[in-house]
């Protein structure tokens, strides 16, 4: 896993909890907290950080990822506004993750390993998502979802989500909220 997903990680926690709580997390996973954006770190460093965060705040380490997700969109936004300053919905990201934000991600972070994540636009106007990743992050791509949502001012519905693991299929509603971004 990249640098900079421990990076957005830590100034998340840091924002919400203070410094003392990410050094806690720190010591609690036994890791230095030393990253650099471009480096590559072992993805068991992450489920150390959420496992400590699970047991820390008393909470699944599903919700542990969701909140993460959630709340590191706007800061992965802020670090590559080029790749989303075309957009202004959440809508066309999904639609645009797969084929170029991804792709583009790639480029940046040389031996970057993003997931594949198939979006299709139902009939409805309901998108149908399909998640597949060795790392079997699902979670972490539902709160970036609901992140990517807040980012511009939508309100994410999850009608159906269905996590196996390596695979998490679901269906949302994106609604139009208050206080749009794009
Ligand atoms: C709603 C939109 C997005 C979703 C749902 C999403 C989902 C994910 C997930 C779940 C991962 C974890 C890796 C895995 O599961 O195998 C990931 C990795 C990553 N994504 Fe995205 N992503 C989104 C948008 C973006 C955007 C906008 C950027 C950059 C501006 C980005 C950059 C990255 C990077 C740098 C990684 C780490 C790759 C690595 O460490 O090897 N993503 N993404």
């Amino acid at each position: 896993m990249k640098g900079v997903v421990f990076i957005l990680v830590e100034e998340f926690v840091t924002d919400q909890f203070g410094a003392e709580a990410w050094d806690g997390l720190l010591e609690a996973a036994g890791l230095d907290g030393v990253w650099t954006t471009l480096g590559t770190y072992p993805d068991e460093h992450l489920a150390m950080l959420v496992n400590a965060a699970a047991e820390r705040f008393e909470l699944p380490p599903e919700q542990v990822q969701r909140l993460v997700g959630q709340g590191t969109f706007s800061g992965l936004a802020a670090q590559h506004p080029e790749l989303l300053e075309d957009h202004t919905s959440s809508r066309t990201v999904l639609l645009d993750l797969n084929g170029i934000i991804h792709p583009e991600v790639m480029k940046l972070y040389p031996g970057a390993e993003v997931p594949w994540f198939d979006v299709t636009e139902q009939a409805d106007g309901l998108l149908h998502l399909h998640y597949r990743s060795r790392r079997a992050l699902g979670p972490l791509a539902e709160g970036l979802i609901v992140g990517a949502g807040a980012y511009f001012g939508e309100s994410i519905e999850l009608l159906s989500v269905v996590d196996t693991g390596e695979e998490c299929q679901m269906v949302i509603r994106i609604e139009q909220s208050t206080g749009a971004k794009g």
